[in-house]
């Protein structure tokens, strides 16, 4: 590919994921977009999702016994003229590390709020990492065909919860039953609800009316409607895309996902504003790397074992940054200055996969791994060496004592933990004198998921006792002295041997500063 068509190529890609609180309609809206990228042929079976035919492994019966999501996974396809990578994230709270990785991969948001709810507790964690990141964020207030909150209330809340500024791209014509269409405007027509076909779509005026006398106009919803608009476009935010790009205006529309209301309005919109991959900064430099720059590069994002139970692989996501992805290439892994060869790779394309044909900055490829990547990995083919910046970690607040139940099964035990760990579904300790391994999670959640896929995935049952919510606090190894240890304060190790406390709460970690006010104690590596 001539350096022309990169940037030809790199300019149709959107990448982005959508973030809600659980049961806000994440799935719903995800499948209306495959529905339009031709890549189901019937939405609105969200069960079909939570039932297996798009689940990757086994393990997802968790999911689908607890009706949450627990997979990140990748979604790629065309539509019109862009090609399209969603980034599906979990909205369960025990999984927000992974789902905060995930953000670093995306070049755009879209948050779905349930519009009888507003802004849930979730939605607000998920949104304070984007914001963070400084991407653009589109709002998609779904259900609109059931009884929700005033539209007026729901922008008003938007802005002072989550502190930035709203902006309606459209505006309810009635709600729940009363729903009757959305006065869009942004493209000045109005789209009535339950109608299909281009008819739905009436033009306005100049003066923001009905070009030709509709039936609609005799509902009261209407008329209160269009007041409502009036104030808004005095009163209300000012469209502003240069705002939008740097994430401090959000667009929102209003909509119904499950009855495909508003959708494909929202949806070519929001691509239409949504930025094309764009530059990454490096790690300790002030050098970017630009989405066309001719050489490779990439980091790592996620990492998951047995997707496909059949085939008990392990597969790195990888997030192009720059450059052509071509299989067989030559890349060099930045942590360990190691030359590997890229021949197995693959894309992700809904429920199956595909083997890559080309990709660009924004997609993502899945690399299968035989254990050399980790989260966070950057790698680059050319002579220049690329280090993108770290990925966030969590400190973990709940731990629980692990061991094989059955002492024979060592050997799967080991394997299973170790792929387990390295893909950051837990993170793994020793105790600092026995070496009895220690979890660590964010949630209780991943604990399950972790004795499940042991079960599942390497056949190994474990017993797990649990340690409670504890306070992890790194030391200096030269400071520790291992008498400072007590039942109050476990001394541990992480994986590269560090030693840290598990304080079994605030009082007892001042405690021990009061003891050793020279011994200092940090809350991240
Ligand atoms: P999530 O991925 O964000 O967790 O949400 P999901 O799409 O699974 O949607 C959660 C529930 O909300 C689903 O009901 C779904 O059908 C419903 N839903 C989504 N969008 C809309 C909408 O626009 N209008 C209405 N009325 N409902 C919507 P469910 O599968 O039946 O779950 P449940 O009701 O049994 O919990």
């Amino acid at each position: 590919m001539d350096q022309k068509q990169l940037e030809q190529e790199v300019n149709k890609r959107r990448t982005f994921a959508i973030i809600s609180h659980p049961d806000a309609g994440k799935t719903t809206i995800t499948e209306q977009m495959l529905y339009f990228g031709g890549v189901i042929r019937s939405a609105g079976t969200v069960k079909a999702k939570k039932s297996g035919q798009f689940a990757t492994s086994d393990w997802m019966e968790i999911e689908k016994k607890r009706g949450i999501s627990v997979t990140s996974s990748v979604m790629q396809f065309h539509y019109h003229d862009k090609d399209i990578n969603i980034l599906d994230t979990p909205g369960h709270e025990d999984f927000s590390e992974d789902t905060y990785r995930t953000l670093m991969a995306v070049d755009a948001a879209v948050m779905v709020i349930d519009s009888a709810k507003g802004i849930e507790p979730q939605t607000k964690k998920l949104f304070k990492v984007v914001k963070k990141r400084g991407i653009p964020i589109f709002t998609f207030m779904n259900k609109l065909d059931r009884d929700g909150r005033d539209p007026l209330d729901l922008i008003a809340e938007l802005e002072e919860l989550l502190n930035i500024e709203g902006c309606a791209m459209n505006w309810p014509i009635g709600m729940g039953k009363e729903l009757k269409g959305l006065y869009d405007i942004r493209n000045n027509r109005l789209e009535l609800y339950r109608k299909d076909g281009d008819d739905r779509f009436l033009p306005l005026n100049d003066e923001g009316k009905l070009a030709e006398h509709n039936p609609i106009e005799e509902d009261g919803v209407y008329d209160q409607a269009l007041g409502e608009v009036d104030l808004i476009k005095e009163a209300g935010n000012e469209f502003d895309l240069k705002k939008v790009q740097e994430g401090n205006q959000t667009p929102v529309f209003f909509g119904s996902a499950l009855t495909n209301f508003g959708v494909e309005t929202f949806l070519n919109t929001f691509l239409d504003m949504a930025p094309a991959p764009t530059v990454h900064k490096q790690k300790d430099s002030d050098e970017l790397v630009k989405p066309d720059d001719p050489e490779f590069s990439g980091f790592v994002f996620k990492i998951q074992a047995n997707m496909n139970p059949n085939h008990r692989d392990r597969i790195a996501f990888v997030r192009i940054c720059s450059g052509e992805f071509v299989r067989g290439m030559d890349v060099t892994l930045n942590r360990t200055g190691k030359v590997m060869r890229l021949n197995n790779a693959t894309e992700f394309m809904s429920d199956q996969r595909e083997t890559v044909k080309t990709a660009v900055a924004g997609d993502i490829v899945g690399l299968y791994d035989t254990g050399n990547f980790q989260i966070g990995d950057t790698i680059y083919s050319g002579k220049k060496s690329v280090q993108f910046e770290d990925l966030p970690q969590f400190t973990p607040e709940m731990f629980m004592e692990v061991q094989a139940k059955n002492v024979m099964k060592q050997k799967s035990f080991h394997k299973g933990m170790q792929q387990l760990v390295q893909e950051g579904a837990v993170q793994l300790y020793k105790k600092y004198t026995t070496n009895d391994y220690i979890l660590g999670a964010v949630g209780q959640l991943q604990f399950e998921v972790f004795q499940f896929r042991m079960k599942n995935e390497y056949n190994c049952d474990v017993v797990m006792k649990p340690i409670g919510s504890r306070i992890a606090r790194w030391v200096d190894p030269e400071q520790l002295d291992e008498s400072m240890s007590s039942t109050r304060n476990m001394l541990v190790k992480d994986l590269d041997d560090k030693p840290l406390f598990l304080f079994e709460n605030k009082f007892a970690e001042n405690w021990f500063a009061n003891k050793y006010p020279n011994v200092k104690l940090t809350s991240k590596l």
